[in-house]
């Protein structure tokens, strides 16, 4: 790439002006992935407590929960690993998983994707 197309692409950048970029990184932010609302700490954080396995991007020591693994055999109705995403307390009462749904710690949305990031274990 010569020097000028450099410029070219700084003065694109430059050119949507400081209120605009804030505003993309919002949007950015309000579509993660099923994959980044299991490991992001503030909402998931699935792999504070779950390793999985076949997800080489999911590095955790986590070993509180099952390993999240070959989900979709051991969960073929997705409705029952919603459930269990959305409320860990109606399969077992005591559990320490957090109720991500009833507390409404993820959104209905939020839990969609990590159902399916899940079931694709
Ligand atoms: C504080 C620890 C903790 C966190 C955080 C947590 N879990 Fe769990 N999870 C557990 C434990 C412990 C179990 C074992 C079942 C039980 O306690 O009833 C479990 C069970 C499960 C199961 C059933 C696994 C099986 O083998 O049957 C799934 C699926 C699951 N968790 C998914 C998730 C997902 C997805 C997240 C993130 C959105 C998450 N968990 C976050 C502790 C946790």
């Amino acid at each position: 790439m010569k020097p000028v197309s450099y410029m070219t692409a700084a003065m694109c950048v430059l050119s949507f002006g400081p209120g605009v970029l804030p505003a993309m990184a919002d949007s950015v932010k309000k579509e993660m992935t099923g994959q980044q609302l299991a490991f992001d700490n503030k909402k998931g954080n699935c792999l504070g407590c779950h390793t999985a396995p076949t997800d080489p991007a999911a590095v955790t020591q986590a070993n509180i929960g099952p390993p999240l693994i070959v989900i979709s055999q051991r969960y073929p109705d997705k409705a029952k690993l919603r459930t269990q995403i959305w409320d860990a307390t109606v399969a077992n009462p005591k559990t320490v998983m957090p109720p991500f749904g009833r507390h409404s710690i993820l959104t209905e949305q939020e839990i969609d994707k990590v159902v399916d990031y899940v079931f694709g274990l």
